[in-house]
């Protein structure tokens, strides 16, 4: 259906109620269209999209609101503006009074845990692992400085940073892990305006608010769920919706075959440590107010994140490096379909090893990896959990947002590639106008735009294909019993 056609009156389906459907629902709702509806196979609002029974990348505890895109300007400013959303967020989520609309989690007669914030900003440190800062990261603050944002940055190598950091009350964060003293040296940049948002809340927010302005949802197993989307235009659940937005977060491949050259579903890997409340130094030492979230050797390839202790004392850890895929037959194709640990029919909790000696460190080792390189202090407790998180990422790591040739009334929404979440108050305004026909005069409808497989390339190893050394059932898959740190 030509984007032409769409108007107030036209019936919108999207699947998928995760952080692209919901912000696409959202600003839809808001812009005037009548009849948007969000179906889901999940019923992610009856528990507050809890990571524990709800599997999608959106249905998680915390997420990375950053700023930092080395030469990637565009995101930049989108990050910037999505800050300034979440801020207003941050204040109508405390000022509202409506107690019957919310989930529980989110009442304000305190039913649900912990401060009332969706967005922490407690402060991102991007810590290198060598004696030089990477040429990203040169980028990044290039780019900052371009924008007028770079004294909000603080170089640990830089006196005038140092002093700066020291007077707007961030000196403590500068090097949370001691580095200087353990190993003689710490490069690292901390972003005094970037934290983490509290995902799952996040999305019952964005829920609430979209519900609000006019958008229906179905979350169903049976009734929610797409099983095709024909290339007549009609989907099962509609009969001629005008627009569909395929947004399946890991499975818009299975969903949509013709993606599969520009979208790849692939699992990162996850894991927890519970601190216990009462170790109260320890408790202490990794609350928001007195840890960061920590990228460490993002750009050297062996990237691994965490975050500050939660209210109930879990730290995130995230390993970046490798990013995992299950190849199986969809509709006569071999494609990468999420394998997770609720929803799907072979179900995993399971990490592969490597993933897992890369987050905690083998003493064996003659260079310990994360915890016992950062956060030895951790080690005692051993692990509390691990998951395969997955995404789904595209051939250049930019989001998919185009209507899908051959398939007129068809869109794709997608591709989040790793870091769509802090994009939630805000995608949906570019989505927008990209449905309604205006990509090409938008920078982000150049960017997302239906594009080329260009093999070439090859950036994220999406061209690997099932040959590629990341097919999960290749590797030895970690159990409880290596949880020990
Ligand atoms: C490990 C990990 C860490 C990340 N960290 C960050 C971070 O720090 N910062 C950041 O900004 N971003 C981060 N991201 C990226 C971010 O989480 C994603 O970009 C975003 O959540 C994707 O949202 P989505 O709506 O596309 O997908 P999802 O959240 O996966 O939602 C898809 C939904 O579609 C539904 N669905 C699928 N198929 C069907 C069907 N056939 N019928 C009906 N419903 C269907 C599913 O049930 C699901 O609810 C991370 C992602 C992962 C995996
Ligand atoms: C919304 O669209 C559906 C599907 O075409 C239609 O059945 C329904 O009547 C529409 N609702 C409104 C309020 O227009």
């Amino acid at each position: 259906m030509a984007s032409s056609k769409l108007h107030p009156d036209s019936a919108i389906l999207i699947i998928g109620a995760g952080v692209f459907g919901l912000s696409t629902a959202l600003w839809l709702a808001r812009g005037g269209y009548k009849n948007v509806t969000v179906v889901d196979m999940q019923d992610t609002a009856a528990s507050g999209y809890n990571p524990d029974t709800v599997d999608s990348a959106s249905a998680d505890i915390n997420k990375i609101i950053r700023f930092s895109y080395g030469a990637e300007i565009d995101y930049q400013r989108l990050a910037m503006q999505a800050a300034a959303e979440w801020e207003d967020w941050n204040n109508q989520f405390a000022a509202t009074t409506d107690a019957s609309g919310l989930p529980a989690d989110l009442r304000p007669d305190g039913a649900g845990l912990g401060e009332r914030k969706l967005w922490r900003n407690c402060g991102m440190l991007r810590m290198s692992d060598g004696y030089q800062l990477s040429e990203v990261e040169l980028r990044t603050l290039e780019n900052m400085e371009k924008e007028g944002i770079r004294e909000f940055q603080f170089r640990t190598d830089d006196p005038i940073d140092i002093d700066r950091a020291e007077k707007r009350q961030w000196g403590h964060k500068m090097d949370p892990c001691h580095r200087q003293e353990r190993f003689g040296v710490h490069k690292a940049v901390l972003d005094s305006t970037a934290g983490f948002v509290v995902a799952y809340k996040s999305c019952s927010w964005a829920k609430y608010l979209a519900e609000k302005a006019g958008v229906k949802f179905i979350l169903d197993p049976l009734r929610g769920k797409v099983i095709d989307i024909s290339r007549s235009g009609d989907a099962v659940h509609e009969e001629t919706p005008l627009v569909k937005t395929a947004d399946g977060g890991g499975w818009t491949p299975s969903l949509l075959p013709e993606v599969s050259q520009l979208l790849e579903t692939t699992a990162g890997s996850v894991v927890t440590i519970r601190v216990p409340q009462e170790r109260q130094d320890l408790w202490e030492r990794y609350s928001a107010s007195n840890f960061p979230v920590i990228t460490w050797r993002m750009d050297e390839g062996n990237g691994i994140y965490s975050f500050p202790r939660d209210e109930e004392g879990i730290v995130k850890i995230g390993y970046r490096k490798t990013k995992w895929t299950n190849y199986d037959d969809v509709n006569g194709l071999r494609i990468s379909v999420p394998k997770t640990a609720h929803v799907t029919e072979k179900k995993e909790t399971r990490i592969p090893i490597t993933a897992l000696e890369g987050i905690k460190g083998k003493l064996t080792h003659s260079w310990p990896e994360y915890i016992m390189t950062n956060l030895p202090d951790l080690a005692e407790f051993g692990l509390h959990s691990t998951k395969l998180c997955w995404y789904t990422d595209s051939i250049d790591n930019s989001f998919l947002v185009d209507y899908v040739p051959g398939r007129p009334g068809v869109a794709v929404c997608s591709g989040g590639s790793g870091h769509g979440f802090k994009f939630l108050p805000i995608l949906g305004r570019e989505v927008v106008k990209i449905l309604e026909g205006q990509g090409e005069s938008t920078p982000y409808g150049k960017l997302w735009g239906w594009r080329g497989a260009d093999m070439t390339k090859g950036r994220n190893g999406l061209e690997e294909g099932e040959d590629g050394p990341r097919v999960l059932a290749k590797h030895r898959m970690a159990s409880p019993q290596d949880w020990k740190i």
